[in-house]
């Protein structure tokens, strides 16, 4: 953790006294009240007694410090936690022109101002509730596997919001989180490449989670959902990012090593798109069918109406119902 002061705070369940603390990090007791007044005023809840010293109650639910330790010896080398970007993406791919770094580097920021969603979207980012982060790394892929980096953040968010929530997350095509038929989360890629290798790719992942009903964009208000709206209970988004980085960082070693096809069973387990009757708008196009199955690339493979079956690379899909199972 870079800020020790903080890591020696965490170290003592109770209180740690000003005189021990300003002999172990070498600084005076005064630098030392300095540094606590600049934890609290970033939300560290830390009490102090005159003849105990400090003790630290609660760090916000979205931290630089604990995140970076709870992904230290992982692939996400670089953890950083703004306020307010424009967006996590975007910062993402500036930082990487100016040179990529060795390892990935994790941005989450508390609030977006241009916060961006697929095919050309706003995505709703206010402050204080939700996760929005971007992963920046160099794939080991062809850029032909692009599209699975999608499919990848998909499953470890999806995994991720069961284990930790316990929601019945499902995904629909090809990056919508929802739970029922309302929409929590999404996944924006964006990656550059050469012809023959993936320069580097941002993976961006927006969740609802601690946002109230109230909160939520009154356009969104049928269509949209929250942890907290799902649960009735808040998260600490610091939790959830760790675990989805982590579980990131799993599927990247898997596909990484040839595993795709283990990767796209995941996905196909966790899908609602599969089986469904879906109406696709494709440009000026609007497909009407069954979806029997996404191929190995990632397409969905569907079974129009008038019995053809073609496969759809992009594309907004509205789902229609859900077909019987025999
Ligand atoms: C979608 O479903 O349309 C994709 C939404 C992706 C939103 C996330 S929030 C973090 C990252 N930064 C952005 O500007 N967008 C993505």
């Amino acid at each position: 953790m870079p800020d020790s002061l903080l890591r020696l705070l965490k170290q003592h369940d109770g209180f740690v006294s000003g005189e021990q603390l300003s002999r172990t990090l070498g600084i005076s007791r005064a630098a030392v009240w300095k540094k606590i007044r600049a934890l609290r005023s970033r939300g560290c809840v830390i009490e102090s007694l005159p003849s105990r010293g400090y003790s630290l109650k609660k760090t916000p639910d979205l931290f630089g410090e604990t995140l970076a330790e709870a992904l230290r010896g992982s692939f996400w080398r670089d953890v950083r936690v703004l306020d307010s970007v424009d967006s996590t993406n975007d910062l993402c791919i500036e930082i990487a022109r100016e040179g990529l770094p060795s390892g990935g580097l994790l941005l989450a920021a508390d609030s977006q101002r241009k916060g961006k969603g697929r095919l050309g979207r706003v995505w709703a980012s206010p402050g204080g509730m939700n996760v929005h982060m971007s992963l920046l790394f160099r794939p080991a892929l062809p850029p032909r596997d692009a599209p699975m980096l999608t499919f990848l953040a998909a499953v470890a968010a999806a995994e991720t919001l069961r284990a930790l929530c316990g929601m019945p997350v499902e995904i629909k095509w090809p990056n919508d989180l929802l739970v029922g038929e309302k929409k929590l989360g999404g996944i924006l890629t964006e990656v550059r490449s050469d012809p023959d290798r993936i320069l580097f790719a941002v993976v961006g992942v927006g969740i609802n989670v601690n946002m109230r009903r109230t909160a939520l964009p009154s356009a969104l208000r049928k269509t949209a959902t929250s942890v907290r709206i799902e649960t009735g209970r808040d998260f600490p988004r610091n939790d959830l990012i760790a675990a989805l980085a982590l579980g990131f960082e799993r599927w990247l070693t898997v596909i990484s090593g040839g595993g795709r096809d283990r990767l796209l069973d995941a996905w196909k387990g966790l899908s609602s798109t599969i089986g469904r009757d879906v109406e696709i708008r494709s440009g000026n196009e609007i497909i009407t069918g069954n979806v029997q199955d996404i191929d190995e690339n990632g397409l969905l493979v569907l079974r129009a109406y008038n019995g053809t079956v073609r496969k759809v690379s992009v594309g907004d899909v509205t789902q229609l119902r859900r077909t019987a199972t025999p």
